[in-house]
Order: structure tokens, then sequence, then C-alpha cells
């Protein structure tokens, strides 16, 4: 059978979904400069869907910046990967910069999060070693699990016995040059809860492994100082390989993994992804150190992002709405229905009150629930908050499932 008709049999689990909605639900397009209120569909809408948590992405200071270095540099330097030709003492301070951020010796900069931290994994173990990780995974573990050649343990979500069932299991199996590589996410994206972080570090000593966490949604967010979840948590010590991307709080591309030296010195001889692929250009090298000053010299970034945050969350919750309670700043609410009601809440929200959210069904979330995912921002204003809240407060009847959805779609028909 030729393969591109098969394609057309299996659409994927996302298939259904980007051919009826394609523009709308998926795919949609966003227009205009980046920041808390964009054009969608030739409407001002108010966007809760992206994550320059911090606002870096519509911050002045740092657009100017931006267009001054792409002038001095262009876009293409350095070329070849940096093993061979793309290197520059720009890379290494940054990689300088980011390892103190974090609190951790040393920094490998990586051109993509997605690729990257797939590629550190599968670097990391070999046929002999175990990797265990969070059944909630990023999509980017899960690949690089595949990629690995590790034995592979799986544990429930943010459950310690099973966490510690797994752990015993490796050690029980293990052989005399067998390794533990362990795998969490500092923030989850799209339910908000923190991993159990502590919990798991405290099991070292009885079963020692070693600890990769992806904390894409926790640094520059989370901790004091913006240095990520362990911090939050204060147990960062414990984590022994800290990953952190550029594609959220910092609004930029490329990522980083900050650990020991010695295992710098190793992945970067070893990660595929960075060797055999191009170097991050230097504007964006330029504009992710330009960026991460900026993001240590305004701690009142943070403290906007929490106020908009429990500002968003205690409105959203005194109109009724089931809000998980999330430790990071990502905004879950949760209500009972179909795909059918999660477009349609998407829909009203966007048509008739200039809101723009993301929602999320089956199978993604469990069958029979609707997931509306609302990421703040330290640049939404009170008022982007209170239309938002209106907007919900109009929809309330159906999406909190007191009307049913045919009702609804027959009176707004
Ligand atoms: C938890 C997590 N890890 C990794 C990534 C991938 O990072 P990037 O977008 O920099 O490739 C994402 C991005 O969505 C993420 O949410």
């Amino acid at each position: 059978m030729d393969l591109f008709d098969k394609l057309q049999g299996r659409p994927g689990p996302l298939g259904e979904f980007t051919s009826d909605g394609y523009g709308y639900y998926t795919y949609p397009k966003l227009e205009g400069p980046l920041g808390p209120k964009m054009e969608f569909d030739g409407k001002d809408v108010i966007v809760w869907s992206i994550n320059d948590y911090l606002g870096v992405g519509s911050n002045d200071e740092v657009k100017a910046y931006d267009e001054e270095i792409a002038k001095e540099y262009s876009l293409s330097s350095p070329m070849g990967a940096r093993l061979m030709t793309g290197n520059t003492s720009e890379h290494e301070k940054l990689e300088e910069e980011l390892a103190d951020f974090v609190h951790k010796p040393d920094a490998f900069l990586l051109n993509y999060g997605y690729q990257g931290i797939m590629s550190v994994i599968h670097a990391l173990v070999d046929r002999n070693d175990f990797l265990i990780y969070d059944e909630l995974s990023h999509a980017c573990i899960v690949d690089g699990k595949q990629l690995a050649m590790a034995e592979k343990y799986v544990f429930k979500h943010n459950d310690i016995e099973s966490f510690e069932k797994q752990l015993e299991r490796a050690h029980r199996n293990a052989r005399p040059n067998s390794s533990i590589l362990v795998v969490t996410e500092g923030a989850f994206g799209m339910t908000g809860d923190l991993g159990i972080l502590e919990e798991m570090i405290a099991l070292k000593e009885k079963y020692p492994f070693r600890l990769l966490v992806d904390d894409a949604h926790g640094v520059g967010t989370m901790g004091k100082d913006g240095s990520g979840t362990g911090t939050h948590l204060g147990c960062h010590e414990g984590i022994d390989l800290y990953f952190g991307t550029f594609a959220k709080a910092f609004a930029l591309i490329g990522a980083f993994v900050a650990t020991e030296e010695r295992v710098v010195e190793f992945l970067k001889a070893n990660v595929r992804s960075q060797i055999f692929a191009k170097s991050v250009p230097m504007p964006i090298v330029k504009s992710a150190r330009k960026r991460l000053e900026m993001i240590r010299n305004n701690p009142e970034w943070r403290e906007k992002l929490w106020e908009n945050t429990n500002m968003l969350r205690n409105g959203l919750r005194e109109i009724g709405y089931n809000v998980l309670p999330a430790e990071c700043p990502v905004t879950p609410v949760l209500t009972k229905g179909s795909t059918d009601l999660c477009q349609l809440i998407m829909r009203k929200l966007r048509e008739e009150h200039g809101v723009f959210v993301s929602g999320v069904t089956y199978p993604v979330v469990p069958k029979g629930t609707v997931l509306i995912r609302l990421i703040p921002t330290a640049a939404h204003t009170k008022e982007h908050i209170q239309q938002t809240l209106d907007g919900f407060e109009a929809i309330k009847d159906f999406a909190l499932g007191s009307v049913s959805v045919e009702a609804q779609k027959k009176m707004t028909a």
C-alpha cells in the first residue's frame, strides 16, 4: 500500500481536530505584536495561551535590544555546529551566566528544548542503565525515553509509593555497572502541580540515583530569585541535572541543562542534537543574555505575575469555577463535558467576550472532562483580568454544566 494513501486512514489522535477546526481551534493565528492583547480572526483578544510569564516578550527595552543586535550580527552567524565552527565567547558567557542563575557549577546550551532534552536523556544512559520517569511527563521526555537504550520504568504521577516501587525494582535488577536516571518535571505545564521533588530526593539515600528535572515552566517564574521549582521547594541541591527552556519565561527559543562540570564536558561530546545541528544564532544568544539580566534585575515581574495569577484564580472561583489547586502560575479550569463543550467555551469567549483561551479534552484529560488552561503573565492588567472574568461569568450557565451544550447551541444559533 502506498504510504501516503495509508496515512489518510490514520490521522492520529489530533488529526480529527486539525482538519475540522484548522485555523480556529488548532493552528489559530494570533497576529500583531506579541503581548497580552493580540489580534485573532480580525478582532482584538486578551490572550491567555502564551507562556510569556514575565512579560519579557513585550518589554520595550528587550525589543529595542533585539533590533540593535539583529542589525549588528544578522540572523546567520555563527554557521555550523558548535563543535565545528559555531562556537563563540558569547555562547560560553551565556552558559556561565545561566549556571550562575540556577546555582549549578556549569551549563550547556541547547538549540531547542524539545530535541535538546531528548538527546540529553539519550546520551546519559546506556543499555545497562535504568530510566525511571513520571507518567505525566512532557512529550519530549517520553520521546527521549524512546531513544534511550536503558531499561525503562514508569511511576504514577507524583505518587511516591509508586516511585519507590520502581526504584526498588531497578536496584533489584541492577548489574554491577548499572546506574539509574530519574526524570520528572518541576512544574507540570497542563495541571500546574509541582513535581514531588523533596520526597523523591529523600529516597536517594536508600536507593541512589541521579535526578534530571525538566523545569520548563519553573525557570524564571519559581523560587525567590527565579532559579526554579527546586529553589521554591527548598531542595534544589538534590537536582543533579536542571533543564530550563527559553521558550517560556524568556520568550525566546533555545534551552539549557545545568549540572556538574564533568557532566557538561561529557554532554558537549555526546549530545547528538547539538553535535550534528547548527549552533544557536548570535542574536538569540545575545538576547538570551539580555533577557536573563533583566529577569534577574526585575524580581517585581514575578510578584506581578503572582498578583495577576491570584486575582484571576480568586475571581474564577468566586464565579463558581473549579480551578485546580495549581502551585505554579498555570491556571487550569476543569469542567464536565465533551469536545463540543470545550469548543463552545472557546468560541463564545473569543467571539463574544474578546478572550482567547485554549482547552483540551480526552485523550489529554479523562473522558467527560474539559480542561481550559489559562496562562497569566506579568504583562496582563487588572482590566484584562476583569474583562476575562466577565466573559467567564457570562458563559457560566453552560460552562459549569447547568445548561446542556445542545440547549446552549440552540439558544445561540
Ligand atoms: C515541560 C516542557 N519541557 C520541554 C518543552 C520543550 O521546550 P521548547 O519549546 O524549548 O522546545 C516544553 C515546551 O512546551 C515543555 O512544556
